[in-house]
């Protein structure tokens, strides 16, 4: 809460209080002081000043001596951030603004020359580059552990059948590795997505300066090359106004988490004792206070949640962007604590999810069961209709379902008919119908590229081990 007192500080701020005769009110240190959240930042903000000082002294921009020890003295702010003994202050504002604060008071006036040829502009823009470039790789690590964890189980779920839905009703059996093996799909485009952001993203902005470039004969050839970027950025009021970068890692985050809250839906609805298709270990559950028999899955459910923190980061950045003009405004700095968050909550899912996947216990004896209501080989009934009487198809759907409605009936599955009810409606038909009316055999026939079969699984198990890489 903003006090009564309107000022905070008589002092003007030291970097640029130049022409500021008092210092700003409580409030507006508040709204504008970032380094609560932008401190981890400092390894990227040492690391891109580090370049700097580098490129100026090859550039004879600044000297020898007053770099040697700009980059002694940034070596000893960062030792002591890291040392935790370090004093963060609010009226710094923001990272930038306390390791050069910082810097001087260890050096004194040679700190002062750091900023040559650079603005906070462009020195937030290349820190938080090389932040989100970190973030997409821990992503990618992350999201590769995942899949490793899904090829594993797939494999050893290759033969397991239980119903495939649509419409949440049963449609044709399926195995088990096969539906785990969906969810590799969606997580190897969500890698391919994150290498193709992560080359956009790979230019340094550092030397647009605050907007319009600079006077001083910098090489932002070299400033690239050291932090490791492919190229400077073309164009500075681009540079420092562009945030492209997070937006696409965070829509990259938002459709992996949306994955993510698919399978923890999956995974909430097996365990359920309506399903029963896979047991969770006290590793991911929690009891409950009053109903002892509960086994609640907590993790699967706060994975499904967290994507809507992610979604929520990926729409406050885009709607902070969309009406900003060229180039930096403050309201850029937003950009940030959402960015973290997400990327936080990211690697908590995703870690969640590799445990909870490697961790289930597949029962199969319930999946298999689950099979036996629903009629759930009827297209199988039909494509043999085709297959041996030279049905048409559409002749054939209908036949079956005569055929569905006769069981029905009787209260029996498919293969609970007789072939003389069956002969009933489709008199032509013989006894070699019932060789498709199981489950298995339903499965084994689907060996069509990417489908269902027990052994085109493991051929897909295979082929993912290597895509993996
Ligand atoms: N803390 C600021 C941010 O995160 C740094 C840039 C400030 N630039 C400025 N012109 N005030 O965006």
């Amino acid at each position: 809460m903003a006090s009564e007192k309107d000022t905070s500080s008589d002092q003007a701020n030291s970097l640029w209080g130049g022409r500021f005769v008092v210092g700003p009110a409580e409030i507006m240190e508040k709204i504008n002081a970032s380094i609560d959240f932008d401190k981890i930042l400092y390894a990227q903000d040492i690391r891109g000043s580090r370049a700097h000082c580098h490129m100026l002294m090859a550039q004879g921009i600044i000297s020898d001596e007053d770099g040697t020890k700009i980059l002694a003295g940034l070596d000893q702010v960062r030792e002591e951030i890291e040392a935790g003994n370090f004093t963060y202050d609010p009226a710094l504002e923001d990272i930038h603004m306390h390791v050069e604060s910082r810097l001087t008071e260890i050096i004194g006036e040679a700190a002062g020359r750091l900023h040559t040829a650079r603005s906070r502009n462009d020195q937030v823009a290349t820190d938080f580059r090389l932040w989100v470039r970190d973030a997409m790789d821990q992503m990618d690590q992350a999201l590769k552990g995942l899949q490793s964890a899904l090829v594993a189980k797939a494999e050893q779920n290759a033969h397991v059948i239980l119903p495939g839905f649509t419409h949440l009703q049963s449609a044709q059996p399926v195995t088990f590795g096969h539906h785990l093996l969906a969810y590799f799909e969606m997580f190897t485009r969500d890698r391919d997505r994150l290498r193709d952001a992560r080359g956009r993203l790979n230019e340094c902005p550092l030397g647009a300066a605050a907007l319009a470039g600079t006077s001083f004969p910098i090489d932002r050839f070299q400033t690239a090359d050291a932090l490791k970027f492919r190229c400077p950025t073309a164009n500075s009021l681009d540079s420092v106004s562009d945030r492209d970068f997070a937006l696409e890692f965070l829509s990259v985050a938002a459709i992996c988490a949306v994955h993510v809250s698919r399978l923890a839906e999956e995974i909430v609805i097996w365990s359920s004792a309506q399903f029963n298709f896979i047991t969770l270990s006290d590793k991911f559950t929690t009891g409950s206070s009053i109903m002892p028999q509960k086994r609640n899955p907590d993790a699967a459910e706060l994975c499904r949640a967290k994507s809507g923190r992610i979604i929520g980061a990926l729409t406050s950045l885009l709607v902070v962007m969309k009406g900003l003009p060229l180039a930096y405004s403050k309201d850029m700095q937003e950009d940030k604590e959402a960015t973290f968050d997400a990327a936080n909550a990211f690697s908590l899912i995703i870690a969640a999810m590799t445990g909870m996947i490697g961790d289930m216990t597949v029962n199969e004896t319930s999946m298999r069961a689950s099979t036996e209501n629903g009629f759930i080989t009827a297209t199988d009934l039909a494509d043999w209709l085709v297959r041996v009487l030279d049905m048409p198809f559409r002749n054939a759907h209908h036949v079956t379902g005569s055929l569905v409605a006769l069981a029905e009936g009787k209260g029996c599955d498919l293969d609970g008919l007789t072939l003389e009810d069956m002969q009933t409606v489709a008199p032509k038909i013989t006894g070699d119908v019932f060789s498709v009316l199981s489950v298995e055999s339903s499965v084994a026939s689907r060996t069509s590229f990417g489908g269902t079969a027990p052994e085109q699984v493991l051929l897909q198990v295979k082929a993912a081990k290597k895509r993996i890489e």
